[in-house]
């Protein structure tokens, strides 16, 4: 298991303010910005897209940029994220007719690739993968919204993962994206996830600072 990341979600941020907003949670401690791209037809929901990424970029957000695509297709929108200052793109496989060629795509354009598994869908689905992708992500709301309740069933399907990732000895990151906050964050570690996304826990609370030194805290112990 690699070190532990938080990524906050920006879609929990001030949009008015998102350059500063999204300075303050990484000063606060925050890791990596997770950067939720939906398109009101994979998902139910529209938020922003490669041009935002840049602006943060131009405003002086130096951290990894981990973006999570929640678009159909997906190929355009992933070279255009990789312009314009992403870090890693992360896709759900069901969207993208060529699976193997989106992943080549991605790292071709110099970023880290993942591939995001909603609730229900199976693990076996990205064994051809497990040799090529830099993350896993499992879905533990069904995407769309923040500030929705982890679906208890994701803890198995975790425990699964790690043990697939282990088996093939490669550093693929296992992250959790969904109802994470310092009450579970403890217990996904153990589980067997390395990289935290949440985005109502951290920017719903008062006070970044203390809400990730707490999830960490979590994770140490
Ligand atoms: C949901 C997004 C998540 C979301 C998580 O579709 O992928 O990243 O922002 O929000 P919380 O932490 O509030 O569940
Ligand atoms: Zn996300």
């Amino acid at each position: 298991k690699q070190s532990a990341v938080i990524a906050p979600s920006i879609l929990s941020a001030d949009f008015a303010r998102l350059g500063e907003d999204t300075q303050a949670v990484l000063d606060a401690g925050g890791d990596w910005v997770h950067f939720d791209v939906m398109d009101n037809h994979y998902v139910p929901n529209l938020t922003f897209g490669p041009m935002i990424c840049k602006a943060l970029r131009n405003y002086g957000i130096t951290a990894p940029i981990d973006v999570h695509l929640m678009v159909e297709p997906v190929d355009e929108l992933a070279l255009a994220f990789a312009g314009a200052g992403a870090s890693g793109i992360s896709f759900h496989p069901e969207a993208t007719r060529h699976v193997d060629r989106t992943i080549s795509l991605i790292k071709e354009a110099g970023c880290k690739a993942g591939v995001v598994l909603n609730p229900a869908t199976p693990l076996d689905s990205i064994s051809c993968l497990l040799g090529k992708i830099d993350m896993i992500l499992l879905m533990s709301v069904n995407p769309g919204f923040g500030g929705q309740k982890f679906i208890p069933y994701v803890m198995d399907k975790i425990r699964q993962a790690r043990a697939i990732i282990d088996d093939t000895g490669r550093d693929v990151r296992l992250q959790v994206d969904g109802g994470v906050d310092v009450d579970n964050i403890g217990e996904l570690w153990e589980a067997g996830c390395d990289t935290f996304v949440s985005g109502s826990a951290i920017f719903g609370s008062g006070d970044y600072a203390r809400t990730i030194a707490r999830m960490n805290a979590e994770i140490d112990s």
